[in-house]
């Protein structure tokens, strides 16, 4: 149980890295908090005109999870796994370090799958892709990805991750209630453009 604890703190810690204000900074684009949706996800860094730097945050954001995933089954368990990707989560949507006002969760949430189930992970990710690709509304294609990822997991024999994939998908759309109000007025932003006020 102590080993879980350190885990769960660490994969939490690792979580609350916000890479998308790190990259942002790094490569001189100005407060991702002043830009767009103020989110520091890597839609909202995409808004600063720059791709190279949205898809950077893209990879850190998931590779920070997906890596917490990995550490934690290696060195423990497979429920360590889960349990570490739940923390790295819970960390990127409430980090310690800014003070617990975070990002929405989608990339860390396809971080965590990726590693616990690569299948589950990329049919997850082609949910995104294809519903990003015909609606070109990036927020709709995470809400879309988490409600179906359960699913997924089901269909593709990983029912040991259903639950876990359920909470976050309640998390992630919890996290996205703005974008789920601006979905229903119609007035959610295009991918990379920035929404109205
Ligand atoms: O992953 C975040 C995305 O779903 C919405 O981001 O900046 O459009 O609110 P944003």
């Amino acid at each position: 149980p102590a080993l879980l604890a350190l885990t769960a703190v660490l994969a939490y810690l690792l979580g609350s890295v916000p890479f998308g204000i790190v990259v942002t900074r790094a490569m001189g684009l100005g407060d991702l908090r002043q830009i767009g949706s103020g989110n520091i996800g890597a839609t909202n860094v995409l808004r600063t005109g720059n791709k190279l730097a949205a898809a950077l945050t893209l990879i850190l954001d998931a590779g920070k999870a997906g890596l917490a995933v990995l550490v934690a089954r290696a060195t423990l368990a497979e429920d360590a796994g889960q349990l570490a990707g739940f923390a790295a989560f819970l960390g990127h949507c409430y980090p310690v370090f800014l003070r617990f006002k975070g990002g929405k969760g989608v990339a860390t949430f396809f971080g965590t799958i990726l590693a616990l189930s690569w299948p589950v992970g990329l049919a997850a990710c082609a949910i995104w892709v294809v519903v990003a690709a015909l609606a070109r509304i990036s927020s709709l294609a995470g809400l879309v990805a988490a409600a179906l990822a359960p699913v997924a997991a089901l269909a593709l024999g990983r029912g040991d991750a259903v639950a876990l994939l359920v909470l976050l998908g309640v998390l992630i759309f919890l996290r996205h209630a703005g974008n789920i109000r601006r979905l229903i007025a119609g007035t959610e932003p295009r991918i990379g453009k920035k929404p109205k006020p």
